[in-house]
C-alpha cells in the first residue's frame, strides 16, 4: 500500500546523507536576494536549492534518526540553511511539513525528535501535521530496535501509513 502514491501524489526522497553540506555561517548574503542562493559553494547550494524551488510542491516529511534524543546535525544544518527559502519571501509558507523519526531505544526521543521538526517548520510559516488519528500523535514514530529493524515495527509503521493519509486529506482540503 503507498497511501501518497495511491491518490495520485507524487513523491521524491532526498536523502541528506548523499549530500555534502555543513551548517549556516551567518554571512547575510541570502538576506534581500530575489531568488534563493547561498555564498557557500556545496551541494545544499549547487542541488538541494534548485530542487526544492519548486512551487508545485504541497508538503515536505522531514525524517531524521534520533540522535543524542534530537534530531541529527545533518537536519538541523538543513534547517538552518533553509533560512534562504524564508528571506526569499517566505518559499515553504503554508506547505504542509510532516515528521518522522526513527530511534533503537524504545523511548530515546522520537516524539521529541518529531517537535524539533515540526517547530522549526512553523518557522517557516508552514502548516505542522500531526498523523492522523486513531494514532494522531507528533507524526511517524518508529522504533529500529527489533532485529529486523523498523520492518519489525508495525506500530510504528502504522503512524507513518497514518502521516501519509493526513497530508493527503489536508491536501486534498487545501488544492481539491
Ligand atoms: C550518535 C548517535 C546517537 C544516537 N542517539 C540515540 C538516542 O538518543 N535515542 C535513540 O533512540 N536512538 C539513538 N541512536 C540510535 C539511532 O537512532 C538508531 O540507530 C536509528 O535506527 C538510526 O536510524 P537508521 O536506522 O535509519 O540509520 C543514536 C545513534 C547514534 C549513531
Amino acid at each position: 500500500m503507498n497511501i501518497i502514491a495511491d491518490a495520485g501524489i507524487q513523491t521524491e526522497i532526498l536523502p541528506l546523507a548523499d549530500y555534502t553540506f555543513s551548517g549556516c555561517v551567518d554571512c547575510g548574503y541570502c538576506s534581500g536576494l530575489d531568488v534563493p542562493n547561498c555564498s557557500q559553494d556545496d551541494s545544499y547550494t549547487n542541488e538541494f536549492l534548485p530542487r526544492m524551488v519548486d512551487t508545485d510542491v504541497v508538503g515536505y516529511v522531514f525524517a531524521s534518526p534520533v540522535y543524542f534524543g534530537g534530531m541529527s546535525s545533518q537536519l538541523k544544518a538543513f534547517f538552518d540553511r533553509s533560512v534562504v527559502f524564508r528571506r526569499t519571501g517566505f518559499r515553504w509558507e503554508n506547505l504542509l511539513a510532516g515528521a518522522l523519526s526513527v530511534g533503537r531505544s524504545r523511548h530515546g526521543g522520537q516524539e521529541l525528535t518529531e517537535m524539533e521538526i515540526l517547530r522549526s517548520a512553523l518557522i517557516h510559516g508552514m502548516i505542522a501535521l500531526s498523523d492522523a488519528a486513531p494514532t494522531a500523535h507528533f507524526g511517524a514514530n518508529l522504533w529500529s530496535g527489533y532485529p529486523a529493524g523498523i520492518r519489525e515495527d508495525s506500530a510504528g509503521i502504522r503512524t507513518a501509513e497514518n502521516l501519509g493519509k493526513k497530508m493527503v486529506s489536508i491536501a486534498r482540503k487545501m488544492y481539491g
